[in-house]
């Protein structure tokens, strides 16, 4: 499903990307092809990656991230855009992220989402889990500003403009817990020249949004057969050499979910096992005691009987 809310915090040299060849996800045009046309999309730090928990370090040096200027972007509209590969928000430079190791602006924020009814649709994974935007009861208000306004681009190429919002609102809450390492965009011409950060903490959307951002936005262009733009996120790169690090210690680090789940099994057969031990080891002392009891006293072997 969607969003492991791509922010692309600013970073980098964001050159107008599609200004060349045509491509896909799926089909003769799709991601598996996007090397034979960007060349670094065959790099070996490519992104999305697949992040193992148990081999993040935690470094104790990264610190919360800070929004400034997110929740007033401005009097002016932001643009709106449907460019075929995804909805993209134009974001004015003078938001920006403190806590970076250099200084970024915000320059634009798109999303990545699945196929209704389908589970995933994120683009990096964590412990090979995809995810969606957490689905829960409640709208966000905040995203409500980006999918109220995708009927009128539902097609590629067309783009509107929208009252400026709260965009702080469209991070998940809790900005201090996120992994970090170096990589790529996901997209054509793929330049290895992101720092990524992934946030620990999903943002939550309701079900019924969830399914607009999936049903509404069209790949193709208006008067040409439609193909709904759904699926929009390339699979896990591998991780090469790079390291992983996070702000915070990954639940499970040190050991995945599996490995936990077979220590805990572990732990309780073990147990199991010397409790059964113990009361076998206890039986048998008891056996024989009462054996040299029952030699001593042998009348009263009822009662020994009754003990036992
Ligand atoms: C990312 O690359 C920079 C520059 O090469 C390096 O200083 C930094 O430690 C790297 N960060 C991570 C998390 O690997």
């Amino acid at each position: 499903m969607l969003l492991f809310l791509n922010f692309l915090l600013g970073l980098i040299r964001i050159l107008a990307a599609d200004g060349g060849s045509h491509w896909t996800y799926e089909g003769p045009h799709g991601q598996d092809h996007w090397p034979a046309t960007y060349p670094e999309c065959g790099g070996n730090a490519q992104s999305p990656i697949d992040i193992q928990t148990e081999r993040v370090p935690f470094d104790s040096e990264l610190p919360v991230l800070k929004p400034h200027g997110y929740d007033q972007p401005g009097t002016e509209p932001l643009s709106l855009h449907n460019n075929g590969h995804t909805v993209q928000l134009s974001l004015p430079p003078t938001l920006y992220l403190g806590g970076l190791p250099r200084n970024y602006v915000a320059a634009q924020l798109h999303l990545h989402w699945g196929r209704k009814g389908q589970p995933g649709g994120s683009e990096h994974q964590v412990n090979s889990e995809a995810t969606a935007a957490e689905v829960g009861e409640n709208q966000s208000p905040a995203y409500e500003h980006i999918l109220s306004h995708l009927e009128t681009i539902r097609y590629r190429g067309q783009t509107t403009l929208v009252p400026p919002f709260d965009v702080r609102g469209l991070l998940p809450p809790e900005l201090g817990e996120y992994y970090r390492y170096n990589g790529s965009l996901t997209t054509p011409p793929c330049y290895q020249s992101v720092l990524w950060t992934v946030f620990h903490r999903k943002a939550q959307i309701s079900m019924g949004q969830l399914e607009k951002l999936q049903e509404t936005l069209f790949s193709t262009e208006k008067d040409s057969p439609s193909q709904l733009l759904v699926q929009n996120y390339r699979a896990p790169q591998p991780l090469n050499h790079r390291l992983v690090v996070a702000s915070f210690i990954p639940e499970g680090a040190f050991y995945s979910t599996g490995e936990m789940v077979g220590l805990g099994l572990g732990i309780l057969f073990g147990c199991l096992f010397l409790l059964l031990a113990g009361y076998f080891i206890a039986r048998k002392i008891r056996r024989n005691r009462l054996g040299e009891q029952k030699n001593v006293v042998f009348t009263s072997s009822r009662r020994a009987t009754t003990d036992e």
